[in-house]
C-alpha cells in the first residue's frame, strides 16, 4: 500500500498519556498520568446498570436517547443551574464527551471555517478540529492563573471564526473560570457570531465552595451554545463514556445527525443507570466534591511539604506543579521522564498538551487515588527535588 493516509491521524504522536502510562508499566510505577479514580464508583449505580442488563431492553435504544436520561439531564440542569431545556429536542444521549465533541465539531464546521481552541487542552480537540475541515486559531494560557484576555482573544477571533472550542472547568489547568473570563468570551461569541462548544465535563469536581456557571446561561449565549458534560467524571466511572450533548433545538438537529454515524447510541443499561444517578439529592454530589477535596488537599501538602511548587487546583481530578522555581534546569518533560525512571511515579508534562510554544515548567498530577496510592508516591517522591 502506497497511498497517503488520513494526514491528520498519520501525523499525530503517540498520547502523552500512552507514552507515560508505558513507562509507568517498565518502570512499575505508581501512574499519577491519567486521570480515572482507583475507586469503583457508587454501588448503587453500578447496580442499576447490572439489573438493567439482566431485567432491562438491550437492543439499540433511540438514537437521541433514552427519554428517561434526557428527563433525568434536563432536570438536573434545571435543579443546579436554572437552565430550562427540553429533553425531546434539546438533549442528546452520546458515547462519552469525546463523542459529543466530535459530532458537535462535524455538524458545525464547513471546510476553512477557523476555530478558536485553548492551550493546554484536552489532547482531542485539535485532530477533531482539523478531521472536521476547521483551522484551529489557538489562544496560549500561562501558569499560574490560566486567564482569558481581552488582547489574546481578539487577535484569534475574526469575521471566519465560527466555532470556539472551550472547556471550564479546565484540564489540565484545574482552574475553574471567574465569570469576568466567561463574560469576556461570551461578548466575542456574540461579536463575531460564534458558537461555543463548551466542555463542561469537570462541572461536578469543584472544590472549596465553587460553583459552576454553564457559559449556556450568560445573557445571549442560550441560542449559540453546545453544552457537553459526561457521567463518568460526574459518577467517577470514567470507563463508562455516556455523554449529554445541549443546544437549542435548530442546532441538535445537526448534530444529531452526526452522532447518527458515529456510534448512533449508547448502551441502554448505562444510561439507565446515569438517569437514576443524576436524580440523586445535592448531598450526594456535594459528598463527592468533599471526598475528592481531601485528596487534592493530602497530595497538595504532601508535595508541598517536600519541596514540589504546588499550583492550587480549583476543579478536576488534577493539580499542577510549576518546577520553574526548582531551578533543575531541565524540561517538564525531562522531569517527568526522571521521576517515572527513578522515583517511580508518573505524571504528566503539560508542555505536551500545547502545539506551539509550549510552557515547560508545568507537571501534571491526578489525585483521585486511595490514601495510600497518594501516601506511597509521596513517599518515592521525597527526594526528588531535594
Ligand atoms: C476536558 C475533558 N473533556 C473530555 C474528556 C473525556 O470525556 P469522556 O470520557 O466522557 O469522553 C476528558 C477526560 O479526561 C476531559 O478532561
Amino acid at each position: 500500500m502506497t497511498r497517503p493516509l488520513n494526514r491528520v491521524y498519520t501525523e499525530l504522536p503517540i498520547s502523552v498519556f500512552e507514552v507515560m502510562s508505558q513507562l509507568a508499566r517498565e518502570h512499575d510505577a505508581i501512574n499519577l498520568g491519567q486521570g480515572f479514580p482507583d475507586d469503583p464508583g457508587p454501588e448503587d449505580l453500578r447496580r442499576k446498570a447490572a439489573e438493567a442488563v439482566v431485567d432491562g431492553n438491550n437492543q439499540y435504544p433511540p438514537m437521541m436517547g433514552l427519554l428517561e436520561l434526557r428527563s433525568a439531564v434536563a432536570a438536573h440542569y434545571q435543579r443546579w443551574h436554572g437552565l430550562a431545556l427540553d429533553p425531546a429536542s434539546e438533549i442528546m444521549i452520546t458515547s462519552g464527551a469525546t463523542e459529543a465533541i466530535a459530532g458537535a465539531l462535524f455538524g458545525l464546521i464547513e471546510p476553512g471555517d477557523e476555530v478558536v481552541a485553548f492551550a493546554p487542552a484536552y489532547d482531542a480537540y485539535l485532530p477533531l478540529i482539523r478531521r472536521a475541515g476547521g483551522i484551529p486559531r489557538i489562544v496560549r494560557l500561562e501558569p499560574p492563573h490560566w486567564r482569558l484576555t481581552e488582547d489574546a482573544l481578539r487577535s484569534a477571533f475574526n469575521a471566519r471564526t465560527k466555532v470556539v472550542c472551550f472547556n471550564n472547568p479546565q484540564n489540565p489547568a484545574a482552574v475553574v473560570y471567574p465569570r469576568e473570563d466567561l463574560e469576556l468570551l461570551a461578548r466575542f461569541c456574540k461579536e463575531f457570531d460564534v458558537i461555543a462548544v463548551c466542555d463542561e465535563v469537570w462541572e461536578h469536581v469543584l472544590f472549596d465552595g465553587r460553583e459552576h456557571t454553564p457559559l449556556m446561561t450568560l445573557p445571549g449565549m442560550r441560542e449559540r451554545t453546545v453544552k457537553v458534560g459526561s457521567a463518568g467524571k460526574i459518577f467517577s466511572l470514567t470507563g463508562w463514556k455516556v455523554g449529554f450533548v445541549c443546544a437549542a433545538a435548530p442546532i441538535l438537529r445537526v448534530l444529531g445527525k452526526a452522532h447518527q454515524f458515529l456510534t448512533f447510541t449508547t448502551p441502554p443499561n448505562l444510561q439507565a443507570a446515569v438517569a437514576y444517578g443524576l436524580g440523586k439529592d445535592d448531598a450526594f454530589f456535594h459528598d463527592l466534591r468533599r471526598d475528592l477535596q481531601r485528596s487534592r488537599d493530602r497530595l497538595a501538602k504532601g508535595l508541598a511539604s517536600i519541596g514540589f511548587p504546588v499550583i492550587p487546583s480549583q476543579g478536576t481530578y488534577f493539580l499542577n506543579v510549576d518546577i520553574k522555581p526548582l531551578g533543575l534546569n531541565e524540561t517538564d518533560e525531562a522531569f517527568c521522564k526522571r521521576l517515572v525512571a527513578e522515583h517511580r511515579v508518573a505524571a504528566i508534562p503539560v508542555s505536551s498538551l500545547y502545539e506551539d510554544d509550549p510552557v515547560t515548567s508545568v507537571i501534571r498530577f491526578c489525585f483521585a487515588k486511595r490514601d495510600a496510592t497518594i501516601d506511597e508516591a509521596l513517599e518515592r517522591l521525597s527526594h526528588a527535588v531535594r
